[in-house]
């Protein structure tokens, strides 16, 4: 029992088909609680600087516009092994990838063939990276860890 916290992003397509609360529902579903959400349009600065580690990726460029397309939600999500459930949740980065039933399978708005993956959602890949994506979007205070 390792309990974990990552960061999510509901992505502009996923938030523009109107999915927001069916893909909340999965993660309640799944021992993922919800312990910070908000809504935000990213600045170009800002999904730059979130994408970084990416700046030499021939995507790089179709990725910030995509990001910066339309609001994204952005969550804290907290539970046992949550990295790697939320990871499995989520399905293969490319949609084309992605198995039935996971939320990329079911949500994401490309075919795999598109220049960057419109994949409706982003999670941390790792415990360090978790950490650094949390702090991007979320002061400490504004985590609410659950009380019951
Ligand atoms: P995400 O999990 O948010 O991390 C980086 C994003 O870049 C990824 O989801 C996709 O949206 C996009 N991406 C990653 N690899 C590729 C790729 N090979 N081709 C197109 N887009 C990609």
């Amino acid at each position: 029992m390792a309990i974990e916290q990552t960061l999510s992003i509901i992505k502009p397509d996923a938030v523009a088909k109107g999915v927001i609360g069916e893909i909340y529902s999965r993660f309640e579903k799944n021992g993922l609680n919800i312990i910070a959400t908000r809504m935000l349009h990213m600045t170009r600065k800002q999904a730059e600087a979130f994408y970084a580690v990416h700046r030499e990726r021939p995507f790089f460029n179709k990725l910030v516009e995509f990001m910066i397309s339309g609001p994204v939600m952005v969550q804290v999500l907290e539970g046992d092994e949550a990295i790697t459930k939320y990871r499995e949740l989520m399905g293969a980065t490319n949609p084309k990838f992605a198995a039935p039933g996971t939320i990329r399978y079911d949500y994401a708005s490309d075919t795999g063939n598109n220049d960057v993956h419109e994949n409706a959602v982003h999670g941390s890949d790792s415990q360090e990276t978790a950490r650094v994506e949390i702090d991007f979007f979320f002061k400490r205070e504004e985590i609410c860890p659950r009380t019951r």
